[in-house]
């Protein structure tokens, strides 16, 4: 079979959270191209509209959902509005998040952990929750397609919030596989190294970003369009009999051995 044939996505209707800004626009944007039909949800609502107005000019399916993952109300209002314009969501890409202000573990407050853990993780879980049943009880198959992180295997000083939210992910890519394998729906992660968006920007250009990126072994951050393929091979029926898996693109970063 032809490649183009295997990550062909069109007829599939997707929902990438995060749709705003960053990564979550270029998974928006990976998933139009390659012909399925995609709600955008985020909380600032002028980006989105200005997002979905960028991409209905290149031919793309989209519609813009206003939604904090965090409440439950507008989870489901998300997930009806995709449904009434597209038909069942087949594709969610869990990709919401927001970084945690860096201070030592000692230092976290209850309300910043918090504030991490429910976007960063709890909301993870509560969407892909929500998209497993509708697809169970449409009877469809379909992909959960979780953001996690390179600081989900590793750490560093600063994130810890951050840190185990982002393992916990990855764990809950596992948990929620195993249960779903069955029914036909696929729940996978992806683990990025530092992509340079608004959640770090000011982080990784400064000092501290310019040694980070000395010790990337490829000698750069990620670009736009570095996370197409593997987000592509999960969501379509290329990575048919992948399940369970969360899949590193950081340019070598963690496997590294400092010598
Ligand atoms: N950039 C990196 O180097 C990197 C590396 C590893 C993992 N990641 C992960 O990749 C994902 C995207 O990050 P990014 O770098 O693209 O950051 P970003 O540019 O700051 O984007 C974060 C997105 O999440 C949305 N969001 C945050 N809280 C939300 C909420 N309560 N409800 C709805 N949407 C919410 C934001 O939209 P609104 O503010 O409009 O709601 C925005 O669209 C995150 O999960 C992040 O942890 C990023």
């Amino acid at each position: 079979m032809k490649a183009a044939e295997m990550f062909d996505l069109t007829g599939r209707v997707a929902l990438v959270t995060g749709a705003s800004s960053g990564l979550g626009q270029q998974f928006a944007r990976a998933l139009a191209d390659n012909g399925a039909a995609v709600a955008l949800v985020a909380r600032r609502a002028d980006r989105l509209e200005a997002f979905r107005a960028e991409l209905e000019k290149t031919g793309a399916k989209t519609i813009a959902i206003t939604a904090d993952v965090n409440s439950r109300d507008d989870m489901i209002r998300a997930f009806d509005e995709a449904e009434k314009a597209f038909g069942t969501v087949t594709i969610l890409v869990n990709n919401a998040g927001v970084a945690q202000q860096s201070v030592r573990a000692t230092e976290v407050t209850p309300e910043e952990w918090r504030r991490v853990l429910s976007t960063d993780l709890d909301a993870v879980f509560y969407w892909a929750q929500e998209a497993a049943r509708r697809m169970l009880a449409a009877k469809q198959p379909g992909a959960i397609v979780n953001i996690a992180s390179v600081l989900g295997f590793g750490v560093s000083k600063g994130v810890a919030a951050y840190a185990v939210a982002k393992a916990a992910v990855v764990q809950t890519t596992k948990a929620l596989s195993v249960e779903l394998a069955f029914k036909g729906v696929r729940v996978n992660a992806i683990a990025p190294g530092w992509f340079v968006t608004d959640i770090n920007g000011s982080y990784l250009e400064g000092e501290a970003g310019a040694k980070l990126k000395r010790e990337i072994p490829m000698g750069r951050f990620g670009q736009a369009g570095d996370l197409d393929g593997t987000l592509l091979l999960l969501a379509s029926d290329a990575g048919a009999y992948i399940t369970g898996a969360t899949i590193v693109v950081d340019g070598g970063q963690i496997v590294q051995i400092k010598g």
